[in-house]
């Protein structure tokens, strides 16, 4: 996999943005798979900065999301179709119509995760999927020890990965504790995997998915499996990196015009 060190998060959104365009200018209807949470956000940023601008048309862009809390009702804030719907699709100027999503609520949970893995195909696969990375090695969903040919469907949260997200709640009590996620099987394949992390508490699990063994207890290992994966890190998650200085250098010789 690619690994790319940048200096913030910021550059790391305006990277990511910059490749998704050109993604996007390449195939106007491309479809993105988005990640929910912190990370994400200086990505999705920088594209609706772009479109304000009038720079990027992202116009036919297809959006799909890669999980979804159980039992959230749709409409809630922090359910994840609200929340790709308020980042990502309205910034975007797009229509809920160019989005999809897992069901969280329907009452046959794994048809609906069947329904998700069978819509995907359909619309042709994803072509580039954005992935955050939890300090436990999870992606999507995909807690440690999760099948590494998971398909879609239903995971319990960790303990952890409730606690992490708890800022986003009242208090952990109302975090879920089950979700909708792709599986890793089906997140690798998507063309393109580009997983973004930043800040220190992410060093850990940066360094054991690239530079350890691919292992289902760090799920984010198996983005060694997939032959286009590019991993961008701030130099704070790049801290444990024991190759950080063969990354640079084979980074900094790429051809820009080549991308991420
Ligand atoms: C959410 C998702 C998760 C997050 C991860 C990191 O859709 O896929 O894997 O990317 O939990 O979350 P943040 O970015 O909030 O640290």
């Amino acid at each position: 996999m690619e690994v790319v060190i940048v200096p913030d998060a910021k550059a790391g959104g305006a990277l990511i943005a910059e490749a998704i365009a050109a993604l996007l200018s390449r195939k106007p209807d491309a479809l993105l798979g988005v990640a929910t949470g912190s990370t994400p956000l200086p990505v999705y940023e920088a594209l609706a900065a772009r479109v304000r601008s009038g720079a990027l048309d992202a116009s036919r862009a297809r959006i799909c999301q890669l999980d979804e809390y159980v039992g959230l009702p749709a409409d809630h804030p922090e359910s994840y179709r609200s929340t790709v719907l308020r980042q990502v699709v309205e910034p975007l100027g797009l229509t809920e119509s160019s989005f999809m999503g897992p069901d969280g609520n329907a009452e046959d949970v794994q048809g609906a995760c069947d329904a998700y893995d069978r819509a995907l195909a359909e619309a042709g696969g994803v072509d580039l999927q954005l992935l955050g990375i939890g300090t436990d090695g999870h992606i999507g969903f995909n807690e440690p020890c999760s099948s590494l040919a998971s398909r879609t469907r239903i995971k319990t949260l960790t303990e952890q990965t409730r606690q992490d997200n708890a800022r986003f709640f009242a208090g952990i009590d109302e975090v879920p504790h089950h979700v909708i996620t792709q599986g890793i099987g089906t997140i690798l394949e998507a063309r393109h995997l580009v997983l973004l992390a930043t800040g220190a508490g992410k060093a850990e699990a940066v360094a054991r998915s690239v530079e350890g063994p691919v292992s289902a207890l760090v799920p984010a290992s198996a983005l060694q499996l997939h032959p286009h994966a590019t991993v961008v890190v701030d130099e704070a998650a790049a801290s444990r990196l024991k190759l950080a200085d063969y990354f640079r250098a084979t980074y900094a010789a790429k051809p820009a015009w080549q991308g991420l």
